[in-house]
This record gives C-alpha cells, structure tokens and sequence, in this order.
C-alpha cells in the first residue's frame, strides 16, 4: 500500500532540500541494522539494498534513509557549480500505463498527473541541480557521519559543459568533482551518465568513447576509490561494446536511471514547462522490465568476458518481490527510488521476506 511520500511533488526541490524530509521519513522510527555479511566493492555491508540518486536531497534525507534500513544510500546528484532546479513540478504520477514501458510505447505520448496509484509509476524532471560544492561537501561529510556500521553511503556527481569550455576542461570537471566527493569521504563514486532530463540529444553512456575517456582519467585521479558509472537502457550490440570498453576501467555498472518519453496532461498538452522538457524520465514500476534485462545482461557479459565489475539494479523495485527478481539476474546491490519514496517501510518489508539477501 502506498503512504504519503518522504518528498513532496506539491513543493519545489529547494522547498524539499529546507524542509523534508517528510511523512514515514520522519517519524522517529530508528531500525535495527543487521551484522555486515555482504561485500559491496571492499566495503562489508549487512544487506544488498539501497536508494540510487534521487530522492535523498540532503544529509537529512539520508539520514532518515539509512534509520529506515536502506543500507545504501545514494545521496542525490551534485556537480561542480551551482545549477538551479527545472521549474516546478519536478514529479507527477502516471495512470495511464498498467504494464510495461516498452521503448515502442515510449515514443508516444504519456498522460501525467498529480495522482499516485499502484503499481507506481512517475515521472521526475528536476535537471541536477546541485548547490556549491562548498555547500555539499559539508553536507556529505554529515551525511557520511550518520552510517551505522553496515551502511554505506555513496553520491552522485555529473559534470557540466559551459559555454566556451574545451573538451578537455570538461573532461576535468568530471575528474574535479570525483575528487572532491572523495576528499569529502565518499568511498564509492557514482558518475551520472544518464541523466536524460536535460534536453540534450543523447546521453552521454551511449557515447563510447567520451565515456572511455572519462572514466579514465576519473579513475587516474581517484586510484583505489570505487567508481561505478550510471547508465541508461542499451540495446544488446551496444551494451557489449560499452563493457568490452570501459568494463576493466570502472568498478561497477548503475542501470537503468529513467525511460525518456514525451509527457502530457490529460488534455494532450505539454506537461512540464520549458522547451527542454517535451519528454522527461519515467521511473517506478512500468521500467522494472528494463532495469532487469540490463542487470541480466551485465551479468551475462561479466562471466563471459571474465569481468569483475559490480552491478547495481534499479527501476521499478516497489514490492519485496522485485528485489528477488533482481537478484535473480545477477544484480550485486538493488536499488529503489520511486518504490522507497512512497512506502519508506519496503526496505524493512524486503529485509523481513528475504533475510539472506
Ligand atoms: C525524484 C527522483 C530524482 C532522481 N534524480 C536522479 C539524480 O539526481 N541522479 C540520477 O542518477 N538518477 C536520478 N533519478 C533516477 C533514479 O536514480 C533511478 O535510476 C530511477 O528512478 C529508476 O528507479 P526507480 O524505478 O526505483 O525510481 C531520480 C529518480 C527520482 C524518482
């Protein structure tokens, strides 16, 4: 069943990073972590969960994240500079579609509103914003400090292409802002490569060599910290050239973030406001399909190739049932996102049903 969710789609993001979280994350409810019995990247972990970058604005979100059992959690994109939010609303409920979201019906319109049902789907438009670096640094340090043993936190970082910067210097903001997660005591790095919320024409992971390139000269800086890069849905021929290329460079593979597709309200009109945002990520239930086949596939190469990367499953994780799934295909650490937002006891509720990970 669903509750009221711990961050709220009627106020802003800013509104949310001052004032959640909120609902079931902050009851006061503070539960048991388990003795680490995992191995997660070097890191001894109690259990193979978590919530990928997203919904944890802040180390208050965090903190609340890691109480309700989420071992690992992932602390929301940042970059190098301040970068405002898209305008709001950044997230709004999908109705329309019960079952999947193949990348066929993708390409059509897909009716939003402000209603939430199950199975739950949504979509989030909030384009990374990111405060200072001066402001997050210290955020994550607290948001780091709130870790029980057993828990690990991780963030999320993504460069930024500014006018008149050079290939190169944007190659360095990528490597800068790794290097300044890492000083703020972050041990696993997540590279988001995938944020499809932006309005440009392709995501950055489906672009091989930049990817190779940036990854790197990330790893070059970072050395022994854990890198693991975010990524969209591939089609088979891609995904195998994406991991004969950078898989023995980076330490472990995210997917899926979201699904782009065109967004309307129930009148047919656009949805969210800006020229950028005709289409805008769907999350939640209707991509589980596709967060599977990647972590089935990743897994599929790994043993082929004689890989040894780490795989983190995300996309339409809601039930305890999903983490099964998930599992199932190979996945080393799950993810939930949408699922966590609007029901902060699943990670309690997959913990009870399935205590051996
Ligand atoms: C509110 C919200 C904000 C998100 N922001 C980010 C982000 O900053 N960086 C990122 O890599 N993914 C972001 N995502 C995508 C999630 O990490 C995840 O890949 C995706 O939502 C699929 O998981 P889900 O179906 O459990 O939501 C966001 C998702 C949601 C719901």
């Amino acid at each position: 069943m669903l509750s009221a969710p711990f961050f709220d789609p009627l106020k802003t993001y800013y509104q949310n990073w001052e004032e959640g979280p909120f609902n079931g994350f902050k009851d006061g409810v503070v539960l048991d972590e388990g003795p680490a019995q995992f191995d997660f990247l070097g890191t001894r972990i109690s259990y193979p969960l978590g919530i990928p970058a997203g919904p944890l604005l802040n180390g208050k979100f965090v903190k609340a994240a890691l109480d309700k059992g989420w071992t690992v959690p992932v602390h929301k994109t940042v970059r190098s500079h301040a970068h405002p939010s898209n305008e709001w609303p950044n997230v709004l409920g999908i109705t329309g579609i019960d079952g999947d979201l193949t990348l066929e019906r993708a390409k059509d319109p897909i009716v939003v509103k402000p209603e939430y049902k199950e199975p739950l789907s949504i979509t989030n438009s909030f384009g990374n914003p990111s405060y200072e670096p001066e402001v997050w640094m210290n955020d994550l340090k607290d948001s780091i400090s709130y870790a029980k043993p057993g828990q690990l936190v991780m963030c999320s970082f993504e460069g930024t292409k500014r006018e008149g910067m050079s290939p190169e210097e944007y190659v360095q903001d990528w490597v800068n802002g790794m290097q300044m997660m890492k000083d703020a005591g972050v041990k696993v790095l997540e590279a988001n490569l995938s944020c499809p919320n932006e309005g440009a024409a392709s995501l950055l992971c489906f672009d091989v060599p930049k990817v190779k390139l940036i990854a790197t000269a990330i790893k070059e800086r970072i050395g022994d910290t854990k890198l693991v890069i975010k990524i969209a849905y591939f089609s088979d021929a891609e995904l195998r050239e994406l991991v004969s290329e950078v898989g023995n460079i980076v330490d472990g593979f995210a997917a899926i973030n979201t699904i782009p597709a065109p967004v309307v309200n129930p009148d047919g009109t656009q949805a969210l406001p800006g020229a950028h945002r005709v289409k805008s990520g769907i999350c939640g239930h209707a991509v589980k399909w596709a967060g599977v086949d990647m972590v089935r596939r990743l897994a599929e190469l790994r043993s082929e190739l004689g890989m040894r990367y780490a795989i983190v499953g995300s996309g339409g994780v809601t039930v305890p049932d999903d983490f099964r799934e998930y599992r199932d295909a190979g996945a080393d650490l799950v993810m939930s996102a949408t699922g966590a937002m609007w029901n902060p006891y699943l990670a309690k509720e997959i913990k009870e049903k399935y205590p051996n990970g």
